[in-house]
């Protein structure tokens, strides 16, 4: 490896991120409506990633991209992660149903490995989350802004309920329990299908607010337990995904 420039980025860092930067550019147009479609079912039909009701929900498949390595707050993880590829999944199929009072998403990927506990501090769960703008515009890159911010459902097979992650931007994030907040997972054939789900309207500070008939934006995010990735160490869809919850 060549010395390091003055600065502190050397070339070879430099060529790494650009890289990574290119191929996110590349598919950062894949964007698509996620119709959360309204259904007469109970939550216990739709928290059910078997449950019949899926099997008529329409389905989209969204690429995901790694994280960029720039946007990890910190140094050390930079530096750790530049030469380990992460993002391991490469994309996941979703499906969105609302009964007026909650909605529900089911993400499907593909994962060979079921990551489903720790036993070691040097090991990690295989996760999923969906992520909400609290206001219109907040950035999806750096998890909000102090004015802007995000609300995660941050869902990982050795928890009983998901976290309700709230985040002003990265390194900011606070788990938090929302009772309205659900989550239901199984593992089969290589592959995860989970689905998290919340009432439309849960009260919280930072919690996003959904009413039936409106349009949102939302995102989502996967973490490959099996490749140690966890916290801003996953696999993304860059942009907000257009959501439309039927009225
Ligand atoms: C380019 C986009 C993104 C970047 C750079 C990023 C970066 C990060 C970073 C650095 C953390 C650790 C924060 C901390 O320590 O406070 C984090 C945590 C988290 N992120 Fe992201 N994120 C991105 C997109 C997303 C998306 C799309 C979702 C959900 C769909 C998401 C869900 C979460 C969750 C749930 C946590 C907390 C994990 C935990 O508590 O262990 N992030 N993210």
């Amino acid at each position: 490896m060549q010395a390091v420039e003055p600065g502190g980025v050397s070339p070879y860092r430099f060529l790494l991120v650009a890289a990574r930067l290119g191929s996110v550019r590349r598919r950062s147009q894949d964007v698509d409506m996620i119709k959360a479609q309204r259904v007469e079912a109970a939550d216990s039909a739709l928290i059910d990633p078997a449950g019949s009701e899926w099997r008529s929900a329409p389905s989209t498949r969204l690429s995901l991209e790694p994280t960029p390595l720039i946007s990890q707050p910190s140094a050390y993880v930079q530096a750790k992660w530049e030469t380990i590829d992460y993002g391991a999944i490469g994309n996941v199929s979703v499906q969105a149903l609302h009964n007026d009072g909650g909605i529900f998403f089911r993400l499907q990927w593909n994962d060979a490995t079921e990551n489903d506990d720790i036993r070691d501090t040097d090991q990690f769960t295989d996760a999923a989350a969906v992520l909400f703008p609290v206001k219109e515009d907040a950035p999806l890159t750096s998890m909000g802004s102090p004015d802007e911010p995000v609300n995660a459902w941050y869902w990982r097979p050795d928890m009983e309920t998901p976290f309700s992650v709230t985040s002003e931007g990265t390194s900011t994030t606070i788990r938090t329990i929302d009772p309205n907040l659900r989550g239901n997972g199984a593992h089969t054939g290589g592959a995860w299908a989970v689905v998290i789900g919340r009432a439309l309207q849960s009260a919280g500070d930072g919690y996003v607010q959904l009413t039936a008939g409106e349009e949102g934006k939302v995102a989502f995010a996967v973490w490959q337990g099996g490749n140690d990735e966890r916290a801003g160490l996953k696999a993304v869809t860059l942009e907000w995904q257009p959501l439309e919850l039927e009225a």
